[in-house]
């Protein structure tokens, strides 16, 4: 037996070993961790358990045959974050770069069928070269049972993705597939097509870095849901998100001890609405005092700023908070912020986070590129987003909704389960200006002061109707509240909904917009 143990030690201190020390130095050089060194900074002391490690490759063409691969490039296993159990699995870059074939991808499969089993996140980290180019077809099937996997797991189970590294070609669609996608600056890209191919076909020079970086994807295409400065702050980043999220979609989200009166009155809140209607202010300063301890975390923060996403709690529970940035294009809804905001809310729905929505936006944007760019179906997926939403549902309005944006932002039209209005609240089809064009035209126009006619018809209209009293005399809007109440108002609506209910007909799956 000695020897048997002594060889499975020499056996395992192998694959431990990874590509070897050469290779791990030249990831250390890089700012970056090995494998094993990630999977343990995410975990609790002493919890992994490696599964699979034995798993070898069986290509044989293009020289494979005598090629070694310890643990065939990829670490897989489970540990708990927090006392709560995830599965994960980290491609190791000092094995054949981290590139994925037929064996490396089973392995893979079996986290995620494992997470699926036992109901937990799936987190996975990439750093790879791809599909392994050695091995062909194989190496495809590997990326189509994964990405089959993602699927699957879509609203069952968190899936997290990790950029640690390249991800490249047809690999970046599992992360895309998955519900958040976080990158390091400057140590991750991803892209279907890398500079050298771009430069071939399209003559196109650009580096790696502008073509896929954690910048470029936070701010420009919204592939990435969040970025860190590096490795550690990014698995820290992770853990605070996972904080939020239940285990899966028939759990709870945790309960917090946040120790903040759910009672407590918010008095700074008035004073954060400029009395001008056209003055930008920033939601957040709402949000932070209406929140437990003033904590909140954002998604997508650097991509459509003019609407947040964010998780925060309230009386520990957690919620999806979704609020127009009046401090970005007047709040605004444009296609990026409906594509942000409506796959946030999905994802909420899916894993019962009830939402609330902070409404100040002055209407969809208007103008050609939004036209073209296919704004009335990027638009619709907000609709549709809200109104399949069966979680509890809170809508505050804070200043002003107007329009197609006022049924949008989580109306009672959508299926709000309660709607507060601050007094600040202008509820109405247009805004009092471009209304008072429309509506008093020929009287202006007539008028031997068209100017002053105009003014006065632009105050007569806002008298009318630019607060929330018709609405709240329609029973749309439950109450008009003081904004100092908004956060004991929110707490008990929240807890007198924990017992909702409610079915939508049975189908197999809707069409959303896409
Ligand atoms: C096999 C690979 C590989 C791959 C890297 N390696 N990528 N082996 N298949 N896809 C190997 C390298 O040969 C090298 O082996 C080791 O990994 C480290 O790679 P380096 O190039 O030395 O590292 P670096 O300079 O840091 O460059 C990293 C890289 C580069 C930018 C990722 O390796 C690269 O461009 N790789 C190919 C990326 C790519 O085009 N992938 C797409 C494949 S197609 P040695 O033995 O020398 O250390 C695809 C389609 C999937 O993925 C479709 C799914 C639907």
């Amino acid at each position: 037996m000695e020897a048997k143990l002594k060889d499975l030690s020499d056996r395992r201190g192998k694959i431990t070993a990874g590509g070897g020390p050469k290779r791990v130095a030249a990831q250390h050089d890089k700012g970056k961790m090995t494998a094993r060194e990630r999977i343990e900074a995410f975990l609790d002391p002493g919890t992994f358990t490696e599964l699979d490690a034995f798993v070898e490759h069986r290509a044989t063409e293009l020289g494979m045959a005598d090629v070694e691969a310890p643990g065939e490039g990829v670490v897989i296993g489970y540990g708990t974050i927090a006392g709560r159990l995830v599965y994960l699995f980290a491609q190791d870059f000092t094995v054949i770069g981290g590139s994925l074939g037929e064996m490396h991808a089973a392995k893979i499969c079996k986290a995620m069928d494992m997470a699926m089993k036992v109901g937990c996140p799936c987190i996975g980290i990439n750093d790879s070269g791809g599909a392994r180019i050695q091995e062909g077809v194989d190496a495809l099937y590997g990326y189509g049972n994964i990405f089959y996997r993602n699927t699957l797991a879509s609203g069952v189970i968190p899936q997290i993705s990790v950029i640690m590294g390249p991800c490249a070609g047809g690999a970046v669609y599992s992360p895309a597939l998955t519900d958040f996608t976080v990158m390091v600056d400057k140590t991750s890209n991803m892209f279907i097509t890398g500079p050298q191919v771009i430069k071939a076909v399209t003559g196109e020079d650009v580096t790696a870095e502008a073509l896929g970086g954690a910048l470029v994807h936070s701010e420009v295409s919204g592939c990435a849901s969040l970025m860190f400065a590096d490795e550690r702050a990014t698995i820290e980043g992770v853990k605070k998100l996972l904080s939020y999220l239940p285990s899966n979609n028939i759990e709870d989200a945790p309960l917090a001890a946040t120790g903040d009166d759910v009672a407590r009155a918010c008095p700074g809140l008035a004073a954060v609405i400029p009395d001008s209607p056209n003055k930008p202010y920033d939601i957040r300063d709402v949000i932070s005092q209406v929140f437990d301890d003033g904590d909140y975390f954002e998604v997508q923060p650097l991509y459509a700023k003019n609407i947040v996403t964010c998780f925060a709690r309230l009386g520990g529970r957690s919620v999806g908070v979704i609020a127009n940035q009046p401090k970005v294009m007047a709040g605004v809804l444009d296609i990026n912020a409906s594509d942000k905001a409506s796959r946030f809310i999905r994802f909420c729905d899916s894993f019962n986070i009830p939402l609330v929505t902070l409404a100040d936006t002055a209407g969809y944007l208007p103008g050609v590129g939004q036209e073209h760019g296919g704004v009335i179906r990027h638009g619709a997926k907000l609709l549709y987003a809200y109104s399949e939403a069966t979680v509890p549902k809170l809508t505050v309005i804070v200043r002003k909704d107007y329009g197609g944006a006022y049924i949008a932002m989580c109306s009672k039209h959508l299926g709000a389960d309660q709607v507060l209005a601050w007094p600040s609240a202008e509820i109405a089809v247009m805004g009092p200006d471009g209304a008072a064009n429309i509506i008093f035209k020929k009287e202006i126009d007539e008028a031997s002061d068209p100017a002053q006619a105009r003014k006065d018809k632009i105050q007569e209209y806002k008298d009318s109707f630019a607060n929330p009293y018709k609405a709240a005399a329609r029973g749309y809007v439950d109450d008009v509240i003081d904004p100092s109440a908004t956060r004991a108002r929110l707490a008990s609506a929240l807890t007198m909904l924990l017992g909702k209910r409610e079915s939508r007909p049975a189908k197999k799956h809707g069409n959303t917009p896409v």
